[in-house]
């Protein structure tokens, strides 16, 4: 296992009815924005739960984050953070809310630069301060709420970039496994595929003898394969709704990737497909996934023969050919929960693979991986094989 140090601040707040108590864990003299998306907590109810748990304190809304949030979009509510002297942020949404409020509160005070975009050009490594934030968490997927990384886009320039800083983690995070019961089939499935990649990410790269780390992971993965099917059979089963929420936010917040190597090729491929071509962030992890395992096979043979074994219970057959099919049982589980797995499921014919790959190089991300070992020629060989 390797050294680590590892400090997940945010405090959990988890299970029905707490979104009542989350006034408890902001100042009482606060002046509160709350920030949310494009309206779906007002049509579940989650919005009022919000405005009574807060009645009484100085509130300022601010709505419109977009799915894969914009600078552009989120300069605005840097400008509203400024004018009406607010000091504490409340995401209010998904993981697009969640990470374009990281980027307002870290913007809102940042001197490094004019410009804020500054803060995903230097991965923000310059972010000194940012205004406290907490998040009332409706979409189980990405473990913003419980860490310190955002991914924002700029519609201008076409790019999608990621930072993170101590100074960004939710103070609190509330889950209430209640308020995913109106999420859209698509955006279930989506935080299902999100959750199992991101604990790939941190799983099938190469042991280290991490034993606490492999089983955790293959913990996860269990409980994704078990209850993300139910989840949308059964939308309003709380019990599924409350696995799959805790095991979103343990996939990423800090735990299973404490002492052992990180891929994360997946998700920059990922971002680059999203940025040129508009598709939601686990669609890509989902295209690209099975055709990076299967790129990088010898590799990860040892994990991937691990993961063969404990996850899928493949134990029959020849090394190569239980790995085989682990990765098309990857790809089974994708494409059963609803989310295609090739390029040209989502109508891109490969034709702009040398334009997302020329992204990559601007973006610095030429040597991808726990070895970074994947350079721009197998991000391409990657992503042709997607197709
Ligand atoms: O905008 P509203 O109206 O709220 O609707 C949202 C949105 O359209 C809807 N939704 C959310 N909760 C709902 C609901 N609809 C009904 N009922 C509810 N309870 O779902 C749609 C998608 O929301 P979004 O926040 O975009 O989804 P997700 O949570 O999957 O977040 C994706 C973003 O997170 C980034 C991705 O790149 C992408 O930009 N990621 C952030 C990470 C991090 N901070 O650690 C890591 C991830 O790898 C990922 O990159
Ligand atoms: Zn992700």
């Amino acid at each position: 296992m390797n050294n680590f140090t590892l400090n997940t601040p945010t405090k959990i707040l988890f299970g029905k009815g707490q979104i009542a108590k989350l006034g408890r864990d902001i100042p009482a003299d606060a002046r509160i924005l709350i920030t949310y998306g494009g309206g779906s907590i007002k049509k579940n109810g989650v919005l009022e739960q919000v405005q009574k748990a807060l009645e009484g304190r100085a509130v300022v809304e601010f709505a419109g984050i977009e799915p894969n949030p914009t600078y552009e979009t989120l300069m605005k509510a840097v400008q509203v953070v400024k004018a009406q002297k607010i000091d504490f942020l409340l995401a209010v949404g998904g993981g697009s809310v969640a990470d374009g409020t990281k980027f307002i509160a870290a913007a809102a005070r940042y001197a490094a630069a004019t410009d804020p975009w500054d803060i995903l050009l230097t991965g923000g490594s310059k972010v000194t301060s940012a205004v406290p934030m907490g998040c009332v968490l409706t979409l189980p997927a990405t473990g913003s709420e419980s860490n310190s990384g955002a991914v924002i886009s700029r519609q201008a320039t076409g790019d999608k970039l990621a930072f993170s800083s101590r100074h960004t983690y939710p103070v609190f995070s509330v889950l209430d496994p209640e308020v995913t019961y109106s999420l859209p089939a698509r955006q279930v499935a989506n935080g299902v595929v999100d959750a199992f990649v991101h604990t790939v990410e941190q799983y099938l790269t190469y042991p280290v003898d991490g034993k606490v780390q492999d089983r955790f992971s293959e913990g996860l993965l269990l409980t994704l394969i078990e209850e993300g099917p139910r989840a949308l059979a059964e939308p309003t089963n709380y019990a599924v709704r409350a696995n799959v929420m805790w095991s979103a936010t343990q996939a990423l917040n800090g735990l299973i990737g404490a002492g052992v190597p990180q891929d994360w090729a997946t998700h920059m491929l990922g971002h680059e497909i999203t940025a040129m071509h508009g598709l939601d962030h686990a669609q890509t992890l989902a295209i690209v996934l099975p055709s990076l395992l299967a790129y990088k096979k010898e590799q990860k043979r040892a994990k991937l023969l691990q993961y063969a074994e404990r996850v899928w219970n493949l134990r029959e057959g020849s090394d190569d050919q239980r790995i085989d099919a682990a990765i098309q049982a990857t790809r089974d589980f994708f494409e059963k929960l609803g989310v295609r797995t090739r390029l040209s499921d989502y109508g891109v014919d490969g034709s702009t693979i040398p334009a997302m790959v020329a992204k990559l190089k601007e973006h610095g991300l030429t040597a991808l991986g726990e070895h970074q070992d994947i350079t721009l020629e197998d991000s391409q060989r990657i992503l042709e094989a997607a197709r």
